[in-house]
């Protein structure tokens, strides 16, 4: 486990921002593992920029999300499909064909996750997989729980992580209560794991997760023993954890 401290959330936002343009320069064809909600919007800024500047080229590269709503069509506001493509995928060259995300729209949720299982297993499996971390632990929608769950599946989100999400929403009450994610083994299998976290509010998950036992109780927790993982946090996110 590396840990990078960085100034601020710009700094942060940069330098995950150079280990993904690092990964596609080294490998064309990338298999990219990425993540919604506030913390990689930053670093999906950076990586639109550089790419404007014709500093990276994402036309070899393949997308895998990590996770979607359950119930949610691809153009619903809040879906992860349509905040992708407003904070990403519709400024770059990424070819559509190539970007792969959980079927949100199907109910049909073992088919979804085995489908799911089986894109990441054709693609090759993930080259750089970018995470984020719920203040409860949780990566992607792997919420804490008595057992690693493997592969793609269907989760009852909890309250903390619905409160969280909801500011995204008009209220509390049109949040999805379901969700379909990538599983911990996939994760694990991913070649390198980049995770982001910042400001004060993941101070102390950060400190359980990396700094306490490996539990199904802290999802996250896992990555400790990740051959190659690597958190990024701001100062506020890591203070007190001395390096
Ligand atoms: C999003 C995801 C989640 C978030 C986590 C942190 O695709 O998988 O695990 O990474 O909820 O969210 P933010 O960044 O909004 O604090």
């Amino acid at each position: 486990m590396k840990i990078i401290k960085a100034k601020d959330y710009k700094d942060m936002s940069r330098k995950a921002a150079n280990i993904i343009s690092a990964q596609v320069i080294i490998k064309p064809d990338a298999v990219l593992g990425l993540a919604t909600g506030g913390t990689p919007v930053g670093t999906y800024a950076q990586l639109v920029e550089w790419y404007n500047k014709g500093d990276i080229d994402f036309s070899g590269v393949t997308t895998v999300n990590l996770d979607e709503y359950r119930g949610l069509a691809r153009g619903h506001k809040q879906s992860y499909w349509h905040f992708m493509h407003a904070h990403f995928f519709d400024y770059v060259n990424i070819c559509p064909e190539r970007i792969f995300m959980p079927k949100g729209d199907d109910l049909d949720e073992v088919k979804v996750c085995k489908d799911y299982d089986r894109v990441i297993e054709n693609v090759g499996g993930i080259d750089l997989l970018l995470l984020g971390i719920g203040s409860d632990g949780h990566i992607g929608f792997n919420e804490p729980g008595g057992a690693f769950e493997p592969g793609t599946h269907c989760v009852n989100l909890t309250e903390s992580t619905i409160e969280a999400n909801a500011r995204f929403f008009e209220s509390k009450e049109e949040v999805p209560r379901q969700a379909y994610t990538m599983g911990i083994r996939t994760i694990m299998q991913a070649r390198k794991v980049l995770m982001i976290a910042s400001g004060e509010k993941k101070r102390d998950i950060i400190k359980k997760a990396f700094f306490g036992s490996v539990t199904p109780a802290v999802p996250a927790s896992i990555l400790q023993i990740h051959p190659d993982f690597i958190l990024i946090g701001d100062e506020e996110a890591l203070e007190g954890v001395d390096l």
